[in-house]
């Protein structure tokens, strides 16, 4: 990626209360967002739960409704090829999954391919570009987590910086095409400095720069914008 592409911008809904989560994520729509991230966690593969197929359904409706906007997927759970179908089915556009969470992960990106929708895998702080180099071929998006997986509001960790660049060095050297993604931390620095000097194009969004904020949610994404 030699030019620099327009932000894809991924509002994470864990950040939104389930009290009025329809009416936050109607007022998502209407912004220039581009993909929705909703967080699915099973307590066993990260030490929490996070949202629920239901919520994928919902999101998937106001948008079909609405703006017609794409609606990701990101699996914290033991052996996702169980819920591929479902979580397609549910609406997903993109499904990731973590390597790790399966014997066989390359099986399970053929699983998704399958169901016809893109295919993300998500790397933890401590998984290699080793890890995963062989499926990249076969995968629309790579995220990276730049906090452990779980919570939403942790810290960017500037050690996993390397493996944007990493990524980023791999894709341009065997001519891949994934899109880079970041999950975890995304405050106004960390969004320029890896927009502008490693290539990374997505950014997941949370209460850094989207949610409680004094601004509403169409300014805040303009905003980021010109990061
Ligand atoms: C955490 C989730 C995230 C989380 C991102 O395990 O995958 O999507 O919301 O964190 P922040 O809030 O830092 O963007
Ligand atoms: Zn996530």
């Amino acid at each position: 990626m030699d030019t620099l592409q327009k932000k894809i911008l991924c509002p994470s809904i864990l950040n939104l209360s389930t009290d009025n989560m329809r009416e936050e994520v109607e007022k998502l729509d209407a912004t220039d967002m581009d993909i929705y991230h909703v967080d699915i966690m099973d307590g066993t593969f990260v030490p929490n739960f996070g949202m629920s197929v239901r919520e994928l359904e919902m999101i998937r409706r106001i948008t079909d409704a609405g703006h017609h906007k794409l609606v990701d997927c990101h699996m914290m759970v033991m052996n996702p090829h169980r819920y591929i179908k479902r979580i397609a089915e549910a609406g997903a556009d993109i499904i990731y999954i973590h390597p790790e969470s399966e014997l066989i992960p390359s099986a399970t990106l053929e699983l998704i391919q399958l169901e016809g929708k893109k295919t993300g895998l998500i790397l933890n702080p401590c998984t290699s570009l080793e890890t995963v180099k062989d499926m990249l071929p076969i995968t629309d998006y790579v995220m990276i987590m730049a906090v452990n997986p779980g919570f939403a509001g942790r810290e960017f960790m500037p050690y996993t910086r390397q493996k944007f660049i990493e990524l980023d060095n791999y894709r341009k050297e065997k001519g891949l095409n994934y899109h880079l993604m970041l999950d975890g931390g995304a405050t106004r620095e960390v969004i320029a400095d890896l927009y502008h000097n490693c290539n990374v194009e997505g950014f997941v969004l949370g209460k850094q720069e989207l949610f409680f904020q004094q601004d509403d949610y169409a300014t805040c994404i303009d905003r980021i914008r010109t990061f």
